[in-house]
């Protein structure tokens, strides 16, 4: 560890650990519904556990990206955080907000949406998450004056994953239509934006522990972008198939698809 604030890692890691660890815990709470005979069938039907093992998911892998995130910024900006509290108040937050979210899934509070359940109170709790996580990252690159290529595609990635959220603020009474902008939500994460973060933190790994070269590994992250820009965006129409589009979204998300 170079820099002193790298340490917030630690405690991001360890949460995404233990949430991880339940998701387990529920996938498999939710497979014995199938291989039963389940004797907490009606203490813990299907729906409740396998909408927290799907959010747990949700929130582990984000809490992971973050905790890797400010392990990463600082040795690529050659500082350290602008505010190691700010971290710790966000994973606070956070954490509560996760908790909190599992133990109204127990009692059916939540809106039903797949993989976006969560009630407006934690959805406005993970907007301000972002937010703070966003400044903090921010003013620790502008305090620095270094922000590399590999910073500056995982930064798009967070802000766009941030963006992408924004439709799952809004409530919609036709099935449809809320179904068909779910998608972009949750495919443009996984399938997009997830893929840039990801990328920026291999490119990092790559640079350290192999050695790689920096402007070799740099040029092919600008491939990838590339390729998120293209085939994850236009990808999405995997998913349009059975949501009452029209059909020439068939051709475009099989090819788009399998580019990706
Ligand atoms: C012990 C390990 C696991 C078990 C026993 C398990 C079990 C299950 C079960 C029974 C379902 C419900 C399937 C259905 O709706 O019919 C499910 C759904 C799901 N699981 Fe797991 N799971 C495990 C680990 C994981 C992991 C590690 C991930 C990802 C990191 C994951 C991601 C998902 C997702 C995304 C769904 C929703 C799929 C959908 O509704 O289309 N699971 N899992
Ligand atoms: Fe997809």
């Amino acid at each position: 560890m170079r820099y002193q604030s790298q340490s917030v890692a630690y405690w991001y890691f360890a949460v995404a650990m233990v949430l991880f660890g339940l998701q387990l815990v529920f996938g498999l709470l939710s497979a014995t519904k199938y291989i039963g005979p389940d004797p907490l069938l009606y203490i813990l039907p299907f729906d409740v556990t396998k909408v927290i093992h799907t959010n747990l998911l949700i929130v582990w892998v984000l809490t992971g990206f973050m905790g890797a995130t400010y392990w990463m910024i600082p040795e690529e900006s050659r500082a350290e955080l602008h505010s190691t509290k700010l971290a710790y108040v966000q994973l606070v937050l956070w954490t509560l907000m996760g908790v909190t979210a599992i133990i109204g899934y127990l009692f059916r509070y939540g809106t039903g949406n797949k993989l976006l359940e969560q009630p407006l109170p934690h959805k406005i709790v993970i907007v301000i998450c972002m937010l703070i996580f966003l400044y903090n990252i921010g003013m620790t690159i502008r305090k620095a004056g270094r922000f590399t290529t590999t910073e500056a595609v995982l930064m798009i990635g967070f802000v766009s994953a941030a963006l992408l959220y924004l439709p799952a603020l809004l409530h919609y009474e036709n099935y449809t239509v809320s179904i068909f902008y779910r998608w972009w939500t949750i495919h443009l994460w996984v399938e997009g934006v997830w893929m840039m973060i990801m990328g920026g933190f291999l490119a990092y790994l790559l640079i350290r522990l192999s050695g790689a070269d920096r402007e070799v590994m740099e040029k092919w992250l600008y491939v990838i972008v590339g390729l998120v820009f293209l085939a994850g965006i236009l990808g999405t129409a995997h998913h349009y198939y059975w949501v009452g589009v029209p059909t020439y979204w068939l051709p475009i998300g099989g090819v788009f698809s399998a580019l990706e």
